[in-house]
């Protein structure tokens, strides 16, 4: 039976980088047989501008419908005045994310070799650098109620949000942890503010609690002012880290600058069934937006990832990463990866890279 795949390209160069990952999904679809149906749907401010809405009911239909969704990204400064909830972050992205309740993030880190010059960080302490972050996505203080800005009785204005997490949300993501952490080196870093925090005492005291059912992995628990600074400090002492919804999104920025560029870091978004939605970590880069600069790869890793976890063929997955691979070491580049001796490409000059990678 024929699988479905739901593109939405989004917003600023979310259109230019999907241009080249669809390419390549195209092309691993007809070179192995895959049978895929690929549909295309507005989201975010695409969707505003088009239908009046973040997420527009088509979308959500074939999202729902599909086996798989693969997004770009959402956002920009023209739709940054509207009210919160309908703007493309909340109305369109985060929306998406918790009605198809896709509540584990996968964040891989992962260093290539060619790029070891591109990050900030020396080589030494990059090299060799895979990590996994798994990031809860559809609770804690991006969903918390209350929420909102009030007028207080002096006359000044208050704005408040709820950091809640459920045990049973605590658990959730903490199972996907514990499982991926026994996939891979084994040792699993929760990250959280107990010292502080109550609802991340819970959290530390879930963890301890899941963790007996996993004896095989160990498990550690660090503050998250620490594992920032850790992160940047020595971040090969970490295998997979599992923390809340909010020090996820911060802690993945950081360290996909370890990678060399956001532009390395895709990711899967999945619900309890394994069903994703995959999307590079960066935005929507406005600053660079229409100017062939951006660069595709972390969607096209997402590609991989989406092959890999949601439709079973984790053989076109490996050669979309070792195409990857062979196109950093031609010294294709992207304006975010470059160093001297490489080639500076476009945004579709990379596509093409890949796409004669997988051709040869
Ligand atoms: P951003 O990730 O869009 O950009 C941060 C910096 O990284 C910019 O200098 C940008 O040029 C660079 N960058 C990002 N992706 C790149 C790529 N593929 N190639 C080369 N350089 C790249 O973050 P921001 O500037 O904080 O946010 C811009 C907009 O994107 C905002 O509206 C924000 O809400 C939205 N956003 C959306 C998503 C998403 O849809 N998943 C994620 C983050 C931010
Ligand atoms: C991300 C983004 C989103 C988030 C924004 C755009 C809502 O930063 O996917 O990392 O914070 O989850
Ligand atoms: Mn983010």
């Amino acid at each position: 039976m024929s699988k479905k795949v739901l593109v939405l390209p989004g917003d600023g160069i979310g259109p230019e980088i999907m241009t080249e990952a669809e390419r390549v999904l195209r092309f691993v679809d007809s070179k192995f047989g895959l049978n895929l149906t690929i549909d295309q749907g507005l989201v975010g401010g695409a969707a505003i501008d088009a239908e009046g809405t973040a997420l527009p009911q088509r979308t959500f239909d074939l999202a729902k419908a599909s086996d798989a969704i693969l997004l770009g990204a959402v956002g920009g400064p023209k739709w940054d005045n509207l009210p919160p909830a309908d703007r493309p972050e909340k109305g369109g992205l985060l929306k998406i994310r918790s009605e198809l309740d896709l509540f584990g993030n996968l964040r891989p880190a992962i260093l290539y070799p060619q790029l070891a010059d591109a990050s900030s960080l020396k080589p030494e302490v990059v090299s060799g650098l895979d990590i996994l972050i798994v990031r809860e996505l559809t609770g804690g203080i991006y969903f918390g109620q209350p929420r909102g800005i009030r007028a207080l009785e002096n006359g000044e204005r208050e704005g408040f949000n709820t950091y809640v997490y459920k045990e049973s949300e605590i658990k959730r993501i903490g199972r996907q942890a514990f499982e991926a952490a026994r996939k891979r080196g084994g040792r699993l870093c929760s990250v959280d503010k107990a010292n502080v925090l109550e609802v991340t005492m819970l959290w530390r005291e879930v963890m301890i609690e899941l963790g007996k059912e996993y004896p095989d992995v160990e498990l550690s628990h660090m503050y998250v002012d620490n594992a920032a600074m850790q992160l940047v400090r020595a971040p090969k002492q970490f295998d997979v880290i599992v923390t809340g919804n909010m020090f996820g999104d911060i802690l993945s920025d950081a360290a996909a600058m370890l990678t060399g560029s956001i532009g390395m870091l895709p990711s899967a978004s999945l619900d309890i069934n394994g069903r994703g939605m995959y999307e590079p970590c960066h935005g929507s880069a406005p600053d660079i937006a229409g100017q062939g600069k951006a660069n595709p790869l972390a969607t096209i890793l997402s590609v991989a990832m989406m092959l890999r976890y949601s439709l079973a063929e984790g053989g076109a997955a490996d050669v979309i990463e070792k195409a990857v691979e062979v196109v950093l070491d031609q010294g294709y580049r992207t304006g975010d990866i470059f160093s001297e001796g490489c080639q500076l490409v476009s945004t579709s000059e990379m596509g093409d890279a890949v796409l004669a990678a997988l051709q040869a």
